[in-house]
Order: C-alpha cells, then structure tokens, then sequence
C-alpha cells in the first residue's frame, strides 16, 4: 500500500505544483514543443473520461469481493495515468497557448483534481469492492464536473443542456426582437451581441488577447494592454471604434480573424461611444449582420 500510495501521489504533486508554476494568463509563447504538447490536451483528455466511466462495469461484472481482478487493475492504471497525461497537457495549453479567466482557472483545477481522484481509486484496488466502488465513483464525478467546466469552455455557458441559436431563436429565447429606440438599452442589446459575436471569442473569460475583455462595459472602460477600449465621447480614445476602422490589412486591424464588422455595425459603435442613440434601422441591420450564421459570413 505505502509504495503504491507514494507512486500515485508523487507525480500528482507535481502536477499541481507545475499548475500554480505555469499560471494561465492570456498570453500565446514558446517554446513551439510545449505548445504543441499542450494542443495534445483536446486528444488525451478522451482516454480518461472513457475509461473511468468503464472500470466500474468490470467491476460489476467481475464480482471480486477482496482486491480487484485484472480488468479492473490495468483499466484504473490505464484511466490514472491517462487522467494524470491529459491534465498534465492541459495545464501546458492553458499556459503556452493563450488561455486565461475564471473559467479557465475552474476547468484546470477540476482537471488536476479528477487526476488525483483517478489515481485515489487505482491506490485502492487491494481494498474491499464497496470502497473500490466509491472511490471509482468520486473520480467519475470530479472528472465529470472538470469535463463539464471544459465543455462550456469551448461551446459556451450552459453546454450541454442548450440548444443552438437557430433552434433557441425558434423559442424567441436567444436575441429578442429590437426593442424601439425610446425603451432599448443599446449596450445591452446592440452593441454586446456585436462584440459578443465577433469580439468576445480572443476577448473574454477564455483568451484575453492584449489583456483585454469585451464581455461587460466594464471591461471596456478599463481595457487592455494599450488603454482603455471605450472611452465616452471620444471615437480617437475608443480603441474598440480605432481598431475597427482601420484598413483591413493593418496588423492592428480588428477582428484579425473572420469577417470585418459591417459598415452599421461599425456605426452602431461609434453612435454608442458618442452617447446617442442608435437608430432602429441602423440596430436592426447591425444585429442582423452579428446574427448571421458564421459559414454565411466568411468569405
Ligand atoms: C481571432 C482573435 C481576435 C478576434 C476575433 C478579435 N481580436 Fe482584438 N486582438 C487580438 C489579438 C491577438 C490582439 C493583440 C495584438 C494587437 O494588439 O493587435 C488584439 C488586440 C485588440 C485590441 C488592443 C488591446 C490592447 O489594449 O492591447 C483591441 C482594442 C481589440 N483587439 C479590439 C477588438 C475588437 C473590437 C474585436 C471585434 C470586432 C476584436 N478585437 C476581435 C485578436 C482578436
């Protein structure tokens, strides 16, 4: 039991050791091994979720009492060591490749957790089955909520239990009709489902490119790395309004990916920082260019 416990313990130390080390803070660096051993983490992390679900159907299937019969061991070895793989590549991605926030922060830790909690349960295939069985359930747990905490990562708040937006926009959930100029708040529903659409994805609780988060007003009034994104009044301070109206082959030119915004779009912005009031035509074309399916979009 002692070697066994020091052998599951030793390397998970590390690894939250390298966690608190390799702090996830937006920016993308080198060297190009450790980004790529990083990216590695979207394809590791399938061995662990598979086969922690699976060791506790050999165990029911295999009935032994006392210690666990063979399947059981090389499975909960195979799942420790690939939980242990797959959180050590994502604390390499979160670092190397550009990720930071809140969210990223949750995802990791759950992720450093569910390796611990994998190799708990290999640490105790000599124990009787119950407490095989719980310690193989608490790991199918934290490594559900680390896996849950990733998936919203990539697909958004709410993912799985959310339908896409044509499907909500059916149910008048998602994106409510413009309400009129007199009663709409433009930030609200103008100008965040614009930067929500085209901004947000480098500039929120995932990637914070130049330091900068566009997903509250907030964030824009403090800005990033070269000052504040929105400044009241003043279109020259505003760097969400510079960055947009640049020449499109400008390297500072904004989004570097994608579509560039829409001539309303672009209006609604600058309508917004000068504090008056954005039109209804003028709303309606700009959120019906940000609602237009991605595909559609490119060029
Ligand atoms: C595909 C990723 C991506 C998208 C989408 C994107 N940006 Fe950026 N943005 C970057 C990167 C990378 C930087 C840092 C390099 C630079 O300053 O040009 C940056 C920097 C900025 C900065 C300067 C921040 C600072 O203080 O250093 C502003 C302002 C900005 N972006 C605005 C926008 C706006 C507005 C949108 C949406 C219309 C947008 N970005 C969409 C990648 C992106």
């Amino acid at each position: 039991m002692r070697p066994r416990l020091l052998l599951a313990l030793a390397p998970n130390v590390v690894l939250a050791l390298l966690a608190l080390w390799l702090k996830p803070d937006g920016a993308e660096r080198g060297p190009a091994l450790l980004s790529i051993i990083g990216n590695f983490h979207i394809l590791a992390l399938h061995i662990p979720a598979a086969l922690l679900l699976i060791v506790p159907l050999f165990e029911v299937w295999e009935r032994h009492e006392d210690a666990a019969g063979i399947t059981v061991r090389r499975l909960s070895l195979i799942s420790a060591v690939g939980a242990f793989g797959a959180s050590f590549c994502g604390v390499l991605h979160a670092h190397f490749n550009g990720y930071a926030g809140d969210g990223v922060d949750r995802h990791l830790w759950a992720g450093v957790a569910a390796s611990f909690f994998a190799a708990g349960a290999w640490v105790v295939l000599e124990q009787p089955r119950r407490i095989r069985l719980i310690a193989q359930g608490a790991a199918i747990a934290v490594m559900s909520l680390a896996a849950h905490v990733g998936g919203e990562l990539v697909h958004d708040e709410g993912f799985p239990f959310r339908p896409n937006k044509a499907a909500a926009a059916r149910l008048d959930k998602v994106m409510p009709a413009v309400e009129p100029v007199a009663k709409r708040d433009d930030y609200a529903q103008v100008i965040a489902p614009i930067l929500e659409a085209h901004c947000v994805e480098c500039h929120g609780a995932k990637k914070v490119k130049g330091k900068l988060r566009m997903d509250s007003l907030e964030a824009l009034k403090k800005g990033g790395s070269e000052g504040p994104a929105f400044v009241a009044g003043d279109l020259k301070q505003s760097l969400i309004h510079v960055r947009v109206t640049l020449d499109p082959s400008d390297d500072e030119f904004m989004p570097t990916d994608g579509n560039p915004l829409t001539e309303e779009q672009v209006r609604a912005f600058a309508l917004f920082i000068e504090g008056k009031p954005i039109p209804d035509d003028v709303a309606k074309a700009a959120l019906a260019a940000t609602r237009a399916p991605r595909q559609a979009n490119k060029k």
